[in-house]
C-alpha cells in the first residue's frame, strides 16, 4: 500500500500498556492513518482509557478524534481493572503527566464507528484490542456495519495456547463474552490475533530503552516507563519472559498483522465464544472438514481467520524499525 493509499483505521482500545505500544506503532507506521480512537473499559475504567488515549495522542503531537465507549460488559457483572498488570492509571503509574489540551469527541464510541463507516463505506479497518462491547453496540445501531467496514482485526481469544485469565479464556474475550460472540458471528471480514501468536513474541524492555534514547521525546519516555512496569508483571509470571526482562506485545500484533500479514500463519474456521460456565470466555474454533450435528456450528456461522503462528523475530524487527522511524516532531 502506497503512502497516498493508507489503511484508514479506527482503533478500539483500553489503554493499557500494550495498547499504548500499539497506538504508537500505528501512528508511526507510514501505511496507517488512525482516523479515530474509540475507548472501552478493560485494563482500566473507560474514563481512564479515554484520558490515556487523549494523553498519548497529545504528547505525540497528534490530533485524532477520541471517543468514550462502553463502561461495562454487555451482560455479566464487571470486574475491577487489573492494576497489577497495567498500573492504576493504565500507564504503569506515571509519576507526572504533562499539561495537555486535547478534548474528547462527544459522540459515544459506537456512534462514532457507525458515522465513520457510513461516511467511508468499504474503507475503514477496525482494529479492536479490548473487550468488544463497542463493536456489539455499533452492530446494534447499524446492522449493515459488516458491509460498511473494510475489515475487523481483533486482539483476543486463543485456540491452542492456554488462556491468561482461565485455562481457556483470554482477557479481552473473558471481559465481555456476550459481546465477543456477537462479533464472531456478525459476518464481517474478521481476523483473530490471539494468544496463539501474541505469546510467541516477547519484547525486551531494552528495545523500548533504545527507542526512547533515540527519540528523546515525552511520548517514547512515557512508553518506556509503562513497558518497564508491565514487564515487571510478566517477568514475575513467566520465567522465560523474566530471562530477558520483557513482556508480551499483545495488541501491537494486531497492527503488525495489518501491515505484514505475510509474517503470520492462519487458518479459517467458525469461532464461537462460551458465554457462561467454567469455560466462560473460551474461543472455540470449528477446525474439522466435516459438519457437527450440534447446533451453533451450522454452515451459516461466518468464518474467522485465526492467527496460529507468527515469525517472532521478523515482527520484532518490524516493530523496532517502525518506532525508530521519523514519526515524532520535537
Ligand atoms: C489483552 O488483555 C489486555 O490486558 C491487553 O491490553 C490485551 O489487549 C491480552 O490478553
Ligand atoms: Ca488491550
Amino acid at each position: 500500500m502506497s503512502n497516498t493509499q493508507k489503511f484508514k483505521v479506527i482503533y478500539d482500545t483500553d489503554p493499557g500498556v500494550d495498547d499504548a505500544m500499539a497506538l504508537y506503532y500505528a501512528l508511526a507506521h507510514p501505511a496507517i492513518k488512525v482516523v479515530g480512537i474509540t475507548t472501552t473499559f478493560g485494563n482500566v475504567t473507560v474514563d481512564q482509557a479515554a484520558t490515556n488515549a487523549l494523553y498519548l495522542t497529545a504528547i505525540a503531537n497528534r490530533q485524532v478524534p477520541v471517543t468514550k465507549g462502553v463502561k461495562k460488559p454487555w451482560v455479566k457483572a464487571g470486574e475491577a481493572p487489573p492494576h497489577t498488570i497495567h498500573g492504576a492509571d493504565g500507564m504503569g503509574n506515571l509519576p507526572t503527566r504533562l499539561a495537555t489540551t486535547n478534548q474528547l469527541d462527544p459522540r459515544a464510541s459506537a456512534q462514532f464507528i457507525v458515522d465513520m463507516a457510513r461516511a467511508n463505506p468499504g474503507e475503514i479497518t477496525l482494529v479492536a484490542v479490548g473487550p468488544l462491547g463497542n463493536l456489539a453496540a455499533a452492530l446494534k445501531l447499524e446492522p449493515e456495519l459488516p458491509r460498511l467496514l473494510r475489515e475487523v482485526i481483533l486482539m483476543g481469544g486463543t485456540v491452542i495456547e492456554p488462556g491468561n485469565v482461565s485455562p481457556v479464556a483470554e482477557a479481552n474475550i473473558w471481559n465481555d463474552p456476550h459481546a465477543a460472540d456477537q462479533v464472531f458471528t456478525a459476518g464481517w471480514k474478521l481476523t483473530m490475533v490471539g494468544l496463539d501468536v501474541t505469546h510467541q513474541v516477547i519484547l525486551p524492555v531494552a528495545l523500548f530503552k533504545k527507542i526512547a534514547t533515540h527519540h528523546q521525546h515525552p511520548a517514547t519516555d512515557t512508553l518506556l516507563h509503562a513497558v518497564n512496569f508491565y514487564a515487571g508483571f510478566y517477568s514475575g509470571l513467566y520465567p522465560h519472559v523474566a530471562k530477558i526482562h520483557g513482556c508480551f506485545g499483545h495488541d501491537v500484533l494486531a497492527f503488525i498483522y495489518l501491515t505484514n500479514p505475510e509474517l503470520f500463519t492462519t487458518e479459517q474456521g467458525r469461532v464461537r465464544v462460551a458465554i457462561d460456565g467454567l469455560a466462560q470466555g473460551q474461543t472455540m474454533m470449528h477446525r474439522k472438514a466435516f459438519e457437527y450435528a450440534q447446533s451453533g456450528w451450522e454452515g451459516h456461522v461466518p468464518l474467522t481467520r485465526v492467527c496460529l503462528q507468527v515469525d517472532a523475530a521478523a515482527s520484532t524487527t518490524v516493530l523496532e524499525q517502525t518506532l525508530m522511524g521519523n514519526w515524532l516532531v520535537p
